[in-house]
């Protein structure tokens, strides 16, 4: 059997003064599967993804992520955790506006140690694949959002990560922009990237996983298999 890329054990987190954001929350994520998190707002989304990323700790239960005990991590280990184990996506795509295209792209593997050679060979793989070797050279402010989500999945894949994780990736898209970023993944999710995906966009969820985890005052309140259909039926 092969390792889970997430297992969650009973994970609870509460908040100061507040009720639980996540009760005994317990999931596992096989190599290879998409899956989306959905949910109201203030449901425990985002808090169960920061737990994942190592952003924050459970007050208690376990978070394992391709074998790594993610919720016992100090700072450095967390650093390194984050750089080498998971990319991620952002709603607002989080992109240096200093840096050009590429460099944004190259960051992470520069942070971890790689050449310049290789970093910038890889770079130009990614930007190939993606559709945006075109605009290597620009600043991300030239881009529209479309673009600027697709550099950002570059630069999240630069370290080859287990784990792709994505925060409302489509939150700040127009329709058409947004199916194009549900078909990147898609297509990552085809060639064997293991996704989670948080979003309100049930279009996304339907379009680009094939299983949908919904929460509710911070449990799972359903964990349902889907069939990924192609975006253009959804909408
Ligand atoms: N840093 C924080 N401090 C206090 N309460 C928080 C914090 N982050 C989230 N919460 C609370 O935890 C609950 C879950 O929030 P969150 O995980 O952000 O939900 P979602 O992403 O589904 O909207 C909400 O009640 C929210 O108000
Ligand atoms: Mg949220």
């Amino acid at each position: 059997m092969t390792l889970p890329v997430i297992e969650l054990r009973e994970v609870s987190r509460r908040y100061d003064g507040g009720p639980p954001a996540l009760h005994e929350v317990s999931l596992t994520v096989r190599p290879g599967e998409a899956v989306a998190i959905v949910g109201p707002s203030g449901s425990g989304k985002s808090t169960l993804l920061h737990l994942i990323a190592g952003l924050d700790r459970p007050d208690t239960g376990t978070v394992t992520v391709d074998g790594v005990r993610v919720d016992r991590l100090g700072e450095s280990g967390s650093a390194l955790y984050r750089r080498s184990k998971i990319g991620m996506v952002f709603q607002f795509f989080n992109l240096l506006d200093d840096l050009t295209v590429a460099d944004n792209v190259a960051l992470p593997a520069r942070l971890a140690g790689m050449g310049r050679g290789e970093a910038d060979r890889r770079t130009v793989e990614l930007l190939e694949t993606l559709g945006i070797d075109r605009h290597a050279r620009s600043y991300p402010g030239r881009l529209s959002g479309g673009e600027r989500q697709r550099v950002a999945v570059a630069r999240a894949l630069m370290n080859r990560p287990p784990l792709l994780l994505a925060d409302e990736p489509t939150g700040a898209l127009d329709t058409a922009a947004g199916q194009d970023v549900g078909k990147l993944l898609t297509e990552l999710n085809a060639e064997g990237q293991t996704i989670v995906v948080v979003t309100h966009d049930l279009a996304l969820a339907r379009s680009c996983t094939n299983r949908a985890v919904r929460i509710a005052d911070g449990r799972i309140a359903e964990d349902a298999r889907t069939h990924a259909v192609a975006p253009e039926t959804v909408r």
